[in-house]
Parts: C-alpha cells; structure tokens; sequence
C-alpha cells in the first residue's frame, strides 16, 4: 500500500460521453488540444504532474529567493552532490536546459551523440547543436512480448563498433530508464560496460537520469548480486560510472519544475556556467525559484525510499495485471512510470496508415474521460508529399503515463475497466487520417478525423 495518505484533494471532471464526444471533435481529435477541464485520468505524462508532500510544501516556505548564493541553492546542491558525487551541479529550469547547454558545449558540427535511446527533447538538442543521434537499443528490446529484465540496455557490441568506426563520437548518453524505449530500466552491468568502453575511447559517458530512482528500483529488484542494496546506493553506483549526468527534476525528484546538469570535469563546467548564465540564469539558480530549490532538496531524498518505490512499482505492476486480464497486450515486462498498450494488435483492423494507436488514445478519451499520448506512426511514421505514410513507426503504441502519488487504486481500476470495455469490441474503434499538420513536432499540433468503418 501507498507509504502516505492524502491531506489535499482536487476534485475530477467526469462528463458524459455525449459531452466528451464533442470535446474530442472539438480538439481536432488531438489529445493535447483538451483542456484539464474535460480530463478525468490525465495519463498524458509523468512529468512534473506528481502530487507534493507536505515536507516538500513546508520546504518551500524557506525558500531563498536571493539573486546570488542563496541558501536555497546549497541545499539543492547538497542534496545532488550527495545523490550522485558530482563536484559541479548547475541547476536548470527543466530536463532539456541541461540537455541544449551540455551538447552545445560537448558536441563539434557532425560529431555523433550515441545512447540506448535518445528521448525526443535529447535527439532534438544533439540535432540543434549540429551532432547526430544515433540509438542502439539491445536487441532484446525488439520483442515486445518477452520478459527480459533490461529491455532498456543499449546494444554493447554496436557501441564498441561505433567508438572504434571512422565516425567521430562526442558524447554517449544513456537514459535510465529508458523512455523512448517502453519505459524498460538499464541493468548496472550494461551501464558498467558501455562506461569501460567510453572510457576506454576517451568519449564522455553521461546519464540522462530523468527516472533514476525508478531504474535503481528496478535493478535491486531484477539484477542479480544488487538485491541487498539500497535505490539510493544504486544510484549512487550509476553516477560513479559517469561522467556528468543532465536531468528533468519533474519525474524523480517529484516537483512540477527543475533540472539539473551535474559533472566532474571542471573546465567543461565552466563552459556549461557561461551559457547558463546567459540563457538560464545566475549560477544558484538557473531559472528555478528559491522555493523550487528547496522542494527538489526534499523530492530527491523521499524518492529513494524504498517504501515509496515499491509502492509506486506496484501500482503500475497492478494496472499491468487487470488490462492483461481484459485480453490488451502491453510491452512487456512493466516498467514504472507508464504502461505501453499495444494498440496495433488490438485494433487488428486498422492498418499503420489508420494510426490504430491515435485511434486508441481518441477512444480511451471517448469512452472513459482517460487522456494518454499515442507512440506511435502519428509520432515517429514518415509521409511523402501527399500525405500517404510510407514508413510506419516499428509498433504502434499507446502510453499511459502514471504520475507519482496523485491516483488511487480505484482510479487504475477504472482506467483497467475502459481499456476492458473497448478490448470487448476492438472493431468498433475507428482509424483516424490527418487533416492538418505542422512539418515540426506534428503530433503535439496536427488534427485528424475519424475514418467512417465498414460497419
Ligand atoms: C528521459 C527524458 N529525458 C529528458 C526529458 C526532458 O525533460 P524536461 O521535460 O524536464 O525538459 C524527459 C521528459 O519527459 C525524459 O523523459
């Protein structure tokens, strides 16, 4: 059972289905174009949507809100510097602050940024900073229906092929856990090894530690010789292996804003402070309130509890159970801050040109007031001029994202219940086809329209 009780509550919107029909129409049949207003289980992300403690509210209240060396910043700083061990800790507004400010002074033109899977705000920094992305998942992580436990590792053997091939590598990047790749954690020893062989090519090894506690979790609960082992000694682990690490604070550190950009090397810190400071802010604050500071302090010890995490692990294992049982495929096994339906195999009478896993998220909102992102061809597939798609994204997804401490159980019974009365009559979901979309970023602003079915 969940380590707290609730203190603070919010009270849900549940509209008809009538009304939540037309709010569909209305927001061109796009998720992100609904308003909190017409939501009943936002499912959209994990991301800075946790609910605070009441140590972390009263933290605030000390907040220091000092332009320079405020006392607000040593606490956050402490507080990182004892999680990871890194000497230089610059505090960022969010994940991808750090991400622009570490590759703009990391990465030459065409240097090649490596990782196990970029997330999609890292991709579109190594790429703004001139460098190409390159991902190399394990190949474990192809089967969606098995149950390896480190589905999130990256592929050792191409990595040794791409630091010792004639391409030059700038950074390699390991995000844990692995986002863009079904949520899966990273085990120690593919963390260990890809380490030694950046070492071992002098190339920078750094983590984008977003989940850290979630993929420490995971690693004393599935890999071998770490089950007596603390998440916080585990993730201490990991950051001894790199060199620097960026990371969004709105997931495992459980504040709705921060970042932070922590690394050893010192005068590659000092590159990272300059522009900091001319894009972010001064050095103690980086674009964060003193009281953001503080709440961050506080978030990153409470999201080492063990009695958190397994709370937290359980939840999302619960939820995976209850839709496997209403016969919907997930990617397996379940992660932590989201489950990954299948939506291709359910909607087996769509084709990737009907974008089964929009259509899934549009129907998810239809029927149950649940909001949740498609992963899927709408987001990664490839169009020619026309507009007919030529290549499919590999498997067509749909992400329930999970935010930390804000839903029940009966909640993601309710959320099981929908997914089961759609999964009663797949065929009845209908495909959607695009009606306008942006060439950039199209699946945040594009609007589609359902496609009439046989039936
Ligand atoms: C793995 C990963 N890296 C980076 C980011 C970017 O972080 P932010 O949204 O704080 O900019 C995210 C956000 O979802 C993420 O999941």
């Amino acid at each position: 059972m969940e380590p707290y009780r609730i203190k603070v509550v919010e009270p849900i919107p549940v509209l008809t289905r009538a009304e939540r029909t037309e709010a569909m129409r209305a927001a061109g049949y796009n998720p992100f174009n609904l308003n909190a207003d017409q939501i009943t289980i936002d499912l959209l992300s994990d991301s800075g949507t946790g609910a605070l403690s009441a140590a972390q509210q009263s933290a605030a209240a000390l907040g220091d809100e000092t332009y320079a060396g405020a006392r607000s910043y040593y606490r956050f700083r402490d507080a990182v510097t004892v999680l990871t061990g890194f000497d230089h800790v610059l505090p960022v507004h969010q994940g991808r602050a750090a991400e622009r400010i570490l590759f703009g002074a990391l990465l030459q033109p065409g240097a090649l940024s490596v990782s196990n899977t970029h997330f999609d705000t890292t991709r579109a920094n190594v790429h703004l900073s001139c460098g190409t992305a390159v991902d190399l998942p394990c190949a474990e992580a192809k089967d969606l229906d098995s149950d390896d436990p480190f589905k999130g590792n990256i592929d050792l053997d191409a990595l040794e092929g791409m630091l010792s091939g004639p391409d030059y590598v700038g950074v390699v990047i390991m995000t844990i856990t692995n986002n863009g790749g079904g949520g899966q954690p990273v085990s120690m020893a593919n963390l260990r090894a890809a380490s030694e062989l950046c070492r071992a090519h002098g190339v920078p090894f750094i983590l984008d530690a977003a989940r850290f506690a979630e993929n420490a979790w995971l690693v004393v609960q599935r890999e071998p010789g770490w089950s007596d082992k603390t998440p916080a000694e585990v993730a201490r682990a990991a950051f001894d292996l790199a060199d620097g690490a960026v990371a969004s604070l709105k997931k495992d550190a459980i504040v709705h804003m921060g970042g932070f950009l922590a690394l050893r090397d010192k005068d590659l810190a000092a590159r990272c402070e300059a522009v900091l400071i001319a894009t972010e802010g001064f050095r103690t604050y980086g674009g964060l309130a003193g009281r953001d500071l503080e709440m961050i302090a506080v978030g990153l010890r409470e999201v080492v509890e063990p009695s958190y995490l397994r709370a937290r692990a359980a939840q999302t294992e619960y939820l995976a159970e209850l839709i496997e049982k209403a016969g919907v495929s997930i990617v397996r096994p379940p992660g932590i801050h989201a489950l990954y339906l299948n939506a291709g195999r359910l909607l087996r009478h769509l084709t990737p040109a009907d974008y089964p896993g929009h259509a899934l998220a549009c129907e998810l909102y239809v029927a149950g007031g649940i909001r949740c992102a498609e992963l899927g061809s709408l987001y990664l597939g490839v169009e020619d001029e026309s507009g007919v798609l030529v290549k499919p994204a590999p498997y067509e997804l749909v992400r329930l994202a999970i935010p930390r401490r804000v839903y029940t159980q009966s909640h993601l019974e309710y959320v099981a219940e929908v997914v089961g009365e759609i999964a009663k009559d797949p065929e009845s979901v209908p495909g959607q086809r695009i009606v306008s979309a942006p060439d950039l970023l199209r699946h945040f602003h594009c609007r589609t329209e359902p496609v009439p079915t046989a039936r």
